[in-house]
């Protein structure tokens, strides 16, 4: 991990309250309100700024973010480096819920949000290259933390970002897995794009917290409800040992 780098997590479903009892700084955006203040977070005895995505009271739904506000007052606090953590469901086999990911490729099935600052108005027209979505080193970093601790956590695969609230079809998710995807969530896409626009390096941590729709035996809240405490120790303890180093 870069030492110079100050790192923001945005939060999502399960970890609202993350480093909630910090202290904790409002902070506009001429794009608007983030989520929630930026909570000032020490994680093994280093400073992060944590911003839950789906606000203090997890009533903000995926579509309705304003993922750009979130993004600027990250950059704005001068963080460096995002770790977009969220929960997905999956669609092969394994890994299982409970277990973590970090994928390395996106497929943005998202429509109709605020998903650039690159556009004419807030910035200049620009194309961001967009390959790799995700910052090579930091991914490397995430997972050697996650053998250190001994966390079950996968290396790669596509993340496909869906539209949300609702939950997919069992329809789509054969599409998806046409689509080369394996992991399911709603919240990746604007965000990690957005980081890279402003020149960020940006990361996911995934929480597999079901199988994707058609794919599990019960109720997707009830396998959600059933593994998201463990997917949760398990990314804190991830994150403890990515910080400790
Ligand atoms: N689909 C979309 N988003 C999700 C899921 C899912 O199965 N699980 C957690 N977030």
């Amino acid at each position: 991990m870069t030492g110079d780098d100050r790192f923001g997590l945005i939060v999502g479903s399960g970890m609202s309250d993350f480093g909630g009892e910090s202290e904790s700084r409002v902070e506009d955006t001429p794009l608007g309100a983030p989520s929630a203040a930026l909570r000032e977070v020490t994680l093994a005895g280093r400073q992060i700024v944590v911003l839950p995505r789906h606000g203090d009271k997890h009533d903000i739904a995926p579509h309705k973010v304003n993922y750009r506000a979130n993004v600027l007052a990250l950059h704005q606090r001068d963080v460096t480096a995002i770790i977009s953590v969220n929960t997905v469901g999956v669609i092969p086999r394994s890994p299982e819920p409970g277990e973590l990911a970090v994928p390395d490729q996106l497929i943005d099935y998202t429509f109709g949000r605020e998903h650039t600052f690159c556009d004419g108005g807030f910035m200049p027209l620009d194309h961001l290259e967009f390959t790799e979505p995700f910052c090579p080193s930091l991914r490397a970093d995430l997972l050697a933390a996650a053998r250190r601790a001994a966390i079950p956590c996968t290396d790669g695969g596509t993340y496909g970002v869906t539209q949300g609230p609702r939950l997919e079809t069992a329809a789509e998710v054969d599409r998806l897995e046409r689509d080369g995807v394996a992991y399911v969530g709603m919240t990746a896409m604007p965000e990690v794009a957005l980081a890279r626009e402003l020149g960020l390096r940006v990361v996911c941590l995934s929480l597999i917290v079901n199988p994707a729709a058609g794919r599990g035996q019960g109720s997707i809240h009830g396998d959600i409800e059933a593994s998201i405490s463990e997917s949760r120790r398990r990314a804190e303890q991830l994150l403890e040992a990515f910080f400790a180093r």
